[in-house]
């Protein structure tokens, strides 16, 4: 599965946050987006799952069945063939418990855009057993309970979005609020799932090491454009990136 945008712009007030002439995603297996704060990394993965409008611009979407025009669908429906994002800040969880949210996102298209349609129907007992794994994999305060500190509820989003099968799975800065070592886990699940040909991944992160170590490809965005783009040691390396986000 790949994604396309071309010629995509977004402006607030006149103020140009992001404008890129062409970009794929999902050509490689783990993607990293790096880039300064306010670069428009955020915005330009709310614009590649339709939450937000582009002020201009095509998205598309290439699988073996063909290519979909992303333009003009709602955020549940591009969830739906597979492409979802998970969330910077994280709001809301709070009605459910840890194991329903799973439950939910493994059964049906959500509020928040996730759904399950792709990949085959779960039955009952799949779901429960594919809900159990995930919550033995982390320590959980309370895994029948609510999600408690701002870190559990971070990985509750991860994991809703991991248990809904994307195809390809965007992460905005999935580390930021989790400890170091739950975050290995994580992102060596992802690793996992990656290799194992379920999905693949585009990371938005400052901690730059763990970019290094787990991308096969890096974009560099800055004033809302792709400045450069390469394997992790063409990029460590680029004079552009290390003026404008390394502060050499
Ligand atoms: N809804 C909005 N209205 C007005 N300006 C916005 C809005 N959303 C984002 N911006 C502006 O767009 C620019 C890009 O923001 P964005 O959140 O995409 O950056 P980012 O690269 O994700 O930054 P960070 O690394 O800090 O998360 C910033 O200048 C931000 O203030
Ligand atoms: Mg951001």
């Amino acid at each position: 599965m790949q994604l396309h945008a071309e010629t995509l712009t977004k402006s607030y007030h006149q103020h140009e946050v992001v404008n890129i002439e062409k970009v794929t995603f999902g050509a490689k297996g783990v993607e990293g987006l790096i880039g300064p704060n306010g670069a428009g990394k955020s915005t330009l993965m709310g614009l590649l799952t339709r939450r937000i409008a582009p002020t201009s611009g095509t998205i598309k979407l290439d699988t073996d069945k063909g290519s979909t025009a992303l333009n003009p669908l709602r955020s549940h429906e591009v969830a739906r063939i597979g492409l979802i994002k998970t969330n910077q800040r994280i709001q809301g969880f709070d009605s459910l418990t840890i194991r329903d949210s799973l439950r939910l996102a493994a059964t049906a298209p959500s509020d928040e855009g996730i759904g399950s349609i792709f990949g085959g129907k779960r039955d009952t007992d799949e779901i429960e057993d594919q809900v159990a794994t995930y919550l033995e994999a982390f320590p959980f305060s309370d895994r029948n309970g609510h999600a408690r500190s701002g870190g559990e509820k971070k990985l509750v989003d991860i994991l809703r979005c991991l248990i809904a099968r994307p195809r390809l799975l965007l992460m905005d800065e999935p580390t930021a609020g989790l400890p170091d070592d739950i975050t290995r886990i994580v992102m060596d699940m992802v690793r996992a799932k990656v290799a194992a040909g379920e999905m693949r991944v585009v990371v938005v992160e400052h901690d730059l090491p763990l970019i290094w170590e787990y991308c096969d490809y890096v974009h560099f965005l800055s004033e809302g454009s792709i400045l450069f783009e390469g394997e992790p040691d063409e990029v460590k390396s680029n004079r552009v990136v290390a003026e404008k986000y390394m502060g050499v």
